[in-house]
């Protein structure tokens, strides 16, 4: 159980998050919103990668009073990608990480095709081969809670499917897993919940049937969005009015 008791973060003067609370219970839970609206931030803060005021709880134990050393087996971030690409291999930035479960990170390593791509140094890789290693060296963790920022950026459709049976397998068994996402498709075929921010502020926390509202999602984004549900397979879709 992930709880978030008004969270807060700024930027120098300027706030970015602004007391957010909510608590999640194992599960896949989509995290949307505009560019900016603060999602990578919120998910850092959880993990303690970024200041916050407010708190933040697993399974009942504040965060703060876990040494940084084992803050791996509470949560972990993954990010989309690494800003300042060190010189090494993927195999070398796999192995890098102390509390990864190697018989676990093999078998990510297999799921997301990354085999092939051991030996190259990391900048010789395309984006969406960065960002299946960086998942499966994030997965390998057995965090409680799985914070995972756009995993759906620059994979394929086809790894796209992958990515989202493995995090829903992984709530499944447990965990909580949040997804931040500007891909609303696939990701809202998985998920349970629906937390959305907004400026910085909690604008929708629902589960996924009444999460998923067309007036609430057209104020989110400010575009006219169209929800459309066929075979139990929701898509959401931007009408662009502009267009003649
Ligand atoms: N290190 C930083 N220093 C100052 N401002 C920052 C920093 N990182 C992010 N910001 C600002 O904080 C706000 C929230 O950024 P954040 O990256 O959390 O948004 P996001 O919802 O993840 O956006 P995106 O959809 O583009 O990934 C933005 O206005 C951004 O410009
Ligand atoms: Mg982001």
């Amino acid at each position: 159980m992930l709880e978030v008791e008004n969270l807060s973060v700024a930027y120098g003067k300027v706030n970015v998050i602004k007391s957010v609370s909510f608590e999640l219970r194992p599960s896949l839970v989509a995290l949307i919103g505009p560019n900016g609206s603060g999602k990578t931030t919120l998910l850092k803060a959880i993990a303690g990668m970024v200041p916050y005021s407010g708190e933040v709880l697993i399974d009942g134990i504040n965060l703060r009073h876990i040494r940084v050393d084992r803050r791996t087996e509470y949560v972990t971030y993954v990010p989309p990608t690494i800003s300042a690409l060190p010189d090494m291999t993927i195999g070398d930035l796999l192995l890098s990480d102390s509390s990864a479960d190697v018989a676990l990170l093999e078998r990510y390593v297999r799921i997301f095709g990354v085999e092939r791509l051991l030996f190259r140094r990391i900048w010789e890789v395309s984006s969406g081969e960065l960002e299946r290693a960086l998942l499966a060296r994030g997965l390998a963790r057995r965090s409680k809670v799985l914070l995972v920022d756009e995993p759906l950026s620059y994979t394929d459709v086809r790894y796209q499917l992958v990515v989202m049976r493995c995090l829903r397998r992984l709530a499944n068994e447990g965990r909580v897993v949040v997804v931040a996402s500007n891909q609303l498709n696939p990701l809202l075929n998985y998920v349970d919940r629906v937390l959305a921010l907004k400026d910085g502020k909690l604008f929708i926390n629902a589960p996924l049937k009444t999460g998923v509202d067309e007036d609430k999602l057209s104020e989110l984004y400010g575009v006219k969005m169209k929800v459309i549900t066929i075979d139990n397979i929701v898509d959401v879709v931007p009408l662009d009015e502009a267009k003649g």
